[in-house]
C-alpha cells in the first residue's frame, strides 16, 4: 500500500492506494490560514506536520501497518519556510499567494533584469515565488534573516521532519527562482543575488527518489513502521499532473483548486519568451510549462460562503440556464494575479450588472471569470505555438459538472475526466510506488493506473458565444488596472 499526501492551502489530504491504483481510503484535515494584512498569506509549518501525522493515523487505521511501503508528498509550491540552527521555524511560512514582495519582485525583474533571471533560472520573478520573499525578509526582518540555517518549501518541511532528510525535488524547487531549471541544479548566480549560501538549500532529488525512511518517533506518531520509505515528492501541480496522467509530451491538466493552473507536460525544456507562463521541471524527470491564477475555486468558495452564505453550491449552480450570454463579468483577482498579469495589487471586480441581474447571473459570472482566467494561460501557451486540444481536470472545483462544461467551451478543449479527481494525493502515492520499485518509471505507473471515464466535449455554438465573451473579458483588466 502507498500513501499520497496533498499538503494544500486549506487542508492536508491523504490517500491510501494499492499498488494497482485502487484507492482504499481518503482523509482530510484542515489547518488555519492567516491573512495578517491585505495580500499577505501565512501558515504555521508545525500545523502541517501535526495534521499530516493525525491524518496518517486516521488514514491507515484498520490496515496492516506492515503493508504500507511508501509515502509521497505533493505540496503547495513556492512557500518560504525558514529554520534556525535548532531546526525551529523562524517565522510563519510565507505562502504562494502572498503578494508582499512586490518591491523585491520589481527589483529582480528590472534591476537584475528579466533576461538574466530567465538565463539563470528559466523564469522571471513573480511575487509568490520564493526568492523575492527571501529578499523581503532580508530587508524587513533582518534579525530573522540572520538566523536562517535552512530554507525549504512546505512539503520539504514535512519530509524533513518525517525522515530527517533535508531535500527537495526538481518540480517544487523550480518555483523558488533559485534553480537552474534546464540543468536541474541550484543557480549560483541566484544564490549570490539572494545573499544566501548553497548549504542553506536542500539537496535536489527527482520526485520519485527515496529521500529516507520514517524516523522512529515519527513512525510511532503516525502509527506506521520505520521501514516506510518517503520519496522526495513534488510540487502539488506536478503531483496532480502525475495523478491525472499528464506526463510525457504535450499533455494538459487543469487544476481547479484554491489556485487554478494550466499545466502542459513536455519531454523537452522550453521557455516562454514572453515570460507569462512558468517553465519548470516535472515530476516524471522531464519538464512542463504552467500558467497559474491565484484564485480559482477560492473565488467560488468566497462567493458562496461569504457573500451568498450557503454551503449548497450545487443548488445555486443548478439554476444557471443561459451559458455564453451573461452580461455580468467577473475579474477573478481576489489575491492579485500571477499569470498573465504579474500584478499582486489587482483585485476582483463585477461589472455589467443592471436592474434585472439575478443572483444566478453573478454565480455564473464567477465560474466564467475563472474559466476566462484559465484561458489566458492557455492563450499564452498557444502564443508559443503549442497546440492543445484536450485536457484532464482535477481539484475541488472539478466536482462541478457545470464548471467543467463552461471550461470545455470557454477554452474549446475536450475535457477528459479521470476515474479519480484526487490529483496531487494520487500523484504522490504513485510517486511513492515508483520510488519503492513497483513501477520502473512514472510513465509506466500512469499507464497502469490512470483511466479516463468520460469526456466533456465543447459544443461549437457555445464555443462561438464564449469566444465573443472572452474578447470582452480581455478588455476589462487593462481598463481598470490603474485603479488598483
Ligand atoms: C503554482 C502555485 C499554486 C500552488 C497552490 O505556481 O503557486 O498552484 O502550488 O498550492
Amino acid at each position: 500500500l502507498y500513501v499520497g499526501v496533498d499538503l494544500g492551502t486549506s487542508a492536508v489530504k491523504l490517500l491510501l492506494m494499492e499498488a494497482d491504483g485502487t484507492i482504499r481510503n481518503i482523509v482530510s484535515k484542515e489547518y488555519p490560514l492567516f491573512l495578517p494584512h491585505p495580500g499577505w498569506s501565512e501558515q504555521n509549518p508545525e500545523d502541517w506536520l501535526e495534521k499530516t501525522l493525525e491524518g496518517l493515523q486516521e488514514l491507515t487505521r484498520g490496515y496492516d501497518s506492515q503493508q504500507i511501503a511508501g509515502i509521497g508528498v505533493g505540496g503547495q509550491m513556492h512557500g518560504l519556510v525558514t529554520l534556525d540552527d535548532q531546526d525551529r521555524p523562524i517565522r510563519p511560512a510565507i505562502l504562494w499567494n502572498d503578494g508582499r514582495s512586490e518591491e523585491e519582485t520589481r527589483y529582480l525583474n528590472e534591476e537584475v533584469g528579466k533576461k538574466k533571471l530567465s538565463e539563470y533560472t528559466a523564469n522571471i520573478a513573480f511575487a509568490g515565488f520564493t526568492a523575492p520573499k527571501i529578499l523581503w525578509m532580508k530587508k524587513n526582518e533582518p534579525e530573522n534573516f540572520k538566523r536562517i540555517a535552512k530554507i525549504m518549501l512546505p512539503k520539504d518541511y514535512v519530509v524533513y521532519k518525517l525522515t530527517g532528510m533535508f531535500c527537495t525535488d526538481m518540480s517544487d524547487a523550480s518555483g523558488m527562482l533559485l534553480m537552474d531549471v534546464k540543468n536541474r541544479c541550484w543557480s549560483q548566480e541566484m544564490i549570490e543575488i539572494c545573499q544566501i549560501t548553497e548549504q542553506m538549500l536542500p539537496k535536489l532529488c527527482e520526485s520519485y527518489e527515496v529521500a529516507g525512511t520514517l524516523r522512529p518517533q515519527m513512525a510511532e506518531k503516525a502509527g506506521l513502521t520505520e521501514k516506510v520509505k518517503v520519496v522526495a515528492g513534488a510540487g502539488d501541480n506536478a503531483a496532480a499532473a502525475v495523478g491525472t496522467g499528464t506526463v510525457g509530451e504535450g499533455r494538459c491538466n487543469i487544476s481547479l483548486g484554491t489556485s487554478g493552473t494550466v499545466f502542459i507536460s513536455s519531454k523537452n525544456f522550453g521557455v516562454d519568451q514572453y515570460n507569462s507562463i512558468h517553465s519548470f521541471a516535472h515530476a516524471d524527470g522531464y519538464y512542463h510549462l504552467m500558467g497559474c491564477m491565484l484564485s480559482a475555486a477560492s473565488c467560488n468558495k468566497w462567493w458562496m460562503d461569504e457573500i451568498l452564505n450557503t454551503k449548497d453550491y450545487e443548488a445555486e449552480q443548478s439554476k444557471i440556464e443561459h451559458l455564453g450570454e451573461n452580461s455580468v463579468f467577473y475579474l477573478p483577482y481576489l489575491m492579485g494575479e500571477r499569470s498573465p498579469h504579474n500584478d499582486p495589487k489587482a483585485r476582483a471586480l463585477f461589472i455589467g450588472m443592471s436592474m434585472d441581474t439575478t443572483r444566478q447571473d453573478m454565480t455564473q459570472a464567477v465560474l466564467e471569470g475563472v474559466a476566462f482566467g484559465l484561458r489566458d494561460s492557455l492563450e499564452a501557451a498557444r502564443n508559443l505555438g503549442i497546440t492543445v486540444s484536450r485536457t484532464k481536470i482535477c481539484g475541488g472545483g472539478a466536482r462541478s459538472s457545470l464548471w467543467k462544461k463552461i471550461i470545455a467551451n470557454v477554452m474549446n478543449l475536450k475535457v477528459d475526466e479521470t476515474e479519480s479527481e484526487e490529483g496531487p494525493a494520487l500523484g504522490g502515492a504513485m510517486l511513492a510506488a515508483v520510488g519503492c520499485g513497483e513501477y520502473p518509471t512514472v510513465e509506466a505507473a500512469v499507464e497502469k493506473i490512470v483511466k479516463v471515464v468520460r469526456t466533456v466535449e465543447p459544443e461549437p455554438e457555445l464555443v462561438e458565444k464564449y469566444e465573443r465573451q472572452y474578447r470582452r473579458f480581455r478588455e476589462i483588466y487593462p481598463a481598470v488596472k490603474n485603479l488598483y
